[in-house]
């Protein structure tokens, strides 16, 4: 029997009501999760209105399938929403009106121990947010200390990766969770090590995942099927993925891309999106008394010209 996580996603009615500007549109749930974003937008939509809902864990869209099913104008599509474009078009849909990101994992995905992206319980070191591609097991135990250290530097903004990655390296194979939480308590000590693990563990999931790749290319594809006066709308939880929607939807909203030092305009580049919210929409404080894990998000809004 599948579960039914009665769980209010983050953000929900305010990037909901940035989105969805006509009750007939087609929409994309780009990260559809647990259902919980798309049942406010099927709420929203009349009887011609569509929505696609992407997610690459099928488990997800099992659950968000319970929820949402009694809306007959819902289509769940088990993919990398990198892949948007070739399975609208699949699906006869050449524009949309707009398109949801509501980026990272899902809390049933951190809160299961068998899938590896927590540190707080002991699992397989997996983090695949699908079924096949690499592991972070694999990850760990075949890299360089050298691409170790640039992997947590980068993704994990980790300011002692070089001595994380070197005991990483000295004590693989690592096949668990808490064997690599292990590697990383034996060189990171006091109040902070929790903060280490985490931005440990999250630059080894945006490894796995090859997560800001597939964003940079999914913005770009999500931007040329809007619609004029449709909306992009993403929730980012941390500043890597946020500076790149920043710069993506800043590039978009401008009518030069040339380097600041260039003495006049070649580039011949015409602004496409128009910015809604110059600051990020936050959460309340009573949303993150309610839900600590929203502390961090940021929702930037953009509406195609
Ligand atoms: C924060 S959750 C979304 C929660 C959702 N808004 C809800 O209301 O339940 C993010 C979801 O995006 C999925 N995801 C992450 N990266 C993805 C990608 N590149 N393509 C498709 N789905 C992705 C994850 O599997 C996860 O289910």
């Amino acid at each position: 029997m599948t579960t039914l996580y009665q769980h209010t996603p983050v953000l929900r009615d305010e990037a909901v009501r940035q989105l969805v500007v006509s009750p007939a549109g087609v929409y994309v749930d780009a990260t559809c999760g647990l259902g919980g974003h798309s049942e406010k937008i099927c709420e929203q939509l009349g009887p011609q209105g569509r929505l696609f809902c992407f997610d690459l864990d099928p488990r997800a869209l099992e659950i968000a399938n319970a929820r949402l099913i009694r809306f007959t104008n819902v289509h769940f599509i088990q993919n990398n929403f990198d892949k948007m474009k070739v399975e609208l078009h699949a699906a006869g849909v050449r524009h949309i009106d707009g398109v949801l990101y509501d980026l990272g994992v899902s809390s049933m995905e951190i809160d299961a121990p068998e899938r590896g992206f927590s540190f707080m319980q002991d699992g397989p070191l997996d983090m695949r947010m699908q079924h096949d591609g690499t592991t972070a097991a694999d990850l760990v135990n075949t890299s360089s200390r050298e691409s170790l250290e640039a992997i947590i530097r980068e993704y994990g903004e980790e300011r002692f990766s070089g001595r994380i990655a070197r005991s990483i390296v000295e004590t693989r194979p690592h096949t668990r969770t808490g064997s690599l939480a292990d590697a990383v308590r034996r060189v990171v000590h006091g109040p902070h090590v929790n903060k280490s693990l985490a931005r440990v563990f999250q630059a080894l999931r945006i490894a796995v995942n090859h997560e800001l790749e597939s964003l940079k290319t999914s913005l770009d594809t999500a931007i040329t099927l809007l619609n004029p006066g449709g909306r992009l709308v993403v929730i980012a939880y941390h500043s890597l993925e946020d500076r790149i929607v920043k710069h993506r939807i800043r590039e978009a909203a401008s009518d030069c891309i040339c380097p600041p030092e260039a003495p006049v305009c070649v580039c011949g580049h015409r602004a496409e999106m128009k910015i809604i919210n110059k600051k990020p929409l936050t959460p309340s404080d009573e949303e993150i008394a309610k839900n600590p894990r929203s502390r961090s998000a940021r929702c930037r809004v953009a509406e195609k010209l």
